[in-house]
């Protein structure tokens, strides 16, 4: 059964950041077979459409005029076993870490670096989150969304899906098109882990662990995430507030000629991909709070909500943040969440 939309809801606590926005309408989304009908009467009714996950990689800016599909469905089907590989398919509405803490208590490996990312399932593929070297593309089978545009069912392979650094088909193409149902992994039934970034072999070695388990990685990822991040039930953010600026060689040459300590690492065709923490704490932005909108003081690329922040106080501090690091570094920082203006 439909659930009836709610109107004029309150939207602060489904976002992480707990930015004050309300939606003309607020309808749950419970069974996905209902989306051809629900968006076709959120068009009747006017206004603009969004889809909302967990509401960890938006910045509210402004009201929503009108339907805002707040995507609930659940359910983990197993859809084929081959002899070292597990196919599962997760309904959008999934919480993310539940999902990466039931396939690790099942024995599907593979998602144990992802551990503890806000959001749900469906919002992951939109900008293929990553963490400690894993990024969602490497485990991604296939997506299957509504398109509400062409009115059709869409199943897109992971290589349709053109996932780049935080970046996919959905913020692209299919942006404010495509409402993600289902997403299908691809896991290992047998153990192996990627545990090579700094982060996470330090963690590693401090526990003392000699034969690495996916459940070490997963124990140790929580850790350092705990250990830096702040959680948003308790601390309002929406975690990286900007991507991790990408140079050509040429450029980065240059950078690091002037910074030589400059934090970074190598990524495709020769680019180098620099750590915008660095660069931001360089600045001497860590810690930094205006009114309610701040820098997180252990993770300078975190911009925290500590009570009454307004989407203008954030992105003012933004702006600010950003124009010192270009003027010093001549690097331009793009922002990550998803901007409503
Ligand atoms: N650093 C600083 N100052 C800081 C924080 C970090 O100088 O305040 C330096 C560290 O020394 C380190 C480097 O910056 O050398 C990178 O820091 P970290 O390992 O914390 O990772 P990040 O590049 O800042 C990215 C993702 C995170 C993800 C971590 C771990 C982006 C935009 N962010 O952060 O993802 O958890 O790597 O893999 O790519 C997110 O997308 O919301 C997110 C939290």
């Amino acid at each position: 059964m439909i659930q009836p939309a709610q109107t004029d809801a309150d939207l602060r606590y489904l976002n992480t950041l707990h930015l004050p926005a309300r939606a003309a309408r607020l309808q749950p989304v419970d069974d996905a077979s209902d989306l051809p009908a629900l968006t076709e009467a959120a068009r009747n009714t006017g206004g603009s459409i969004l889809v909302l996950g967990g509401g960890s990689n938006i910045v509210f800016g402004r009201d929503i005029d009108g339907t805002v599909l707040h995507m609930r469905t659940r359910g983990i089907d197993v859809l084929a076993h081959t002899g070292s590989d597990v196919l599962v398919s997760v309904a959008a509405g999934e919480n993310w870490h539940a999902w990466v803490a039931f396939a690790l208590a099942h024995g599907w490996h593979g998602l144990e670096n992802l551990a503890l990312i806000p959001g749900t399932v469906g919002a992951a593929p939109v900008q293929n989150i990553g963490a400690y070297g894993v990024e969602l593309i490497d485990r991604l089978d296939h997506v299957d969304a509504w398109d509400m545009t062409g009115r059709r069912w869409l199943r897109l392979s992971a290589a349709e899906c053109l996932a780049g650094y935080r970046d996919s088909v959905f913020k692209r193409e299919l942006a404010g098109r495509a409402v993600i149902t289902r997403v299908a992994f691809r896991l290992g039934t047998r153990p192996e882990v990627r545990c090579d970034y700094a982060d996470l072999q330090r963690e590693l070695s401090s526990r003392g662990v000699a034969q690495v388990t996916p459940q070490h990685v997963f124990d140790a990822v929580c850790a350092v995430r705990r250990a830096k991040l702040p959680d948003p039930a308790v601390l309002g953010n929406a975690g990286s507030f900007f991507r991790n600026p990408v140079l050509t060689a040429d450029a980065a040459a240059t950078l690091l000629a002037a910074h030589p300590d400059a934090a970074h690492h190598p990524a495709a065709d020769g680019a180098v991909k620099f750590a915008a923490a660095w660069l931001i704490d360089q600045c001497g932005w860590k810690g930094a709070r205006r009114g309610d909108a701040g820098v997180h003081d252990r993770q300078a690329l975190v911009l925290v909500n500590h009570g009454e922040a307004s989407a203008t106080d954030l992105l003012d501090l933004a702006a600010d943040i950003q124009a010192s690091v270009h003027a010093r570094f001549g690097v331009t920082l793009e922002p990550e969440p998803l901007i409503l203006l």
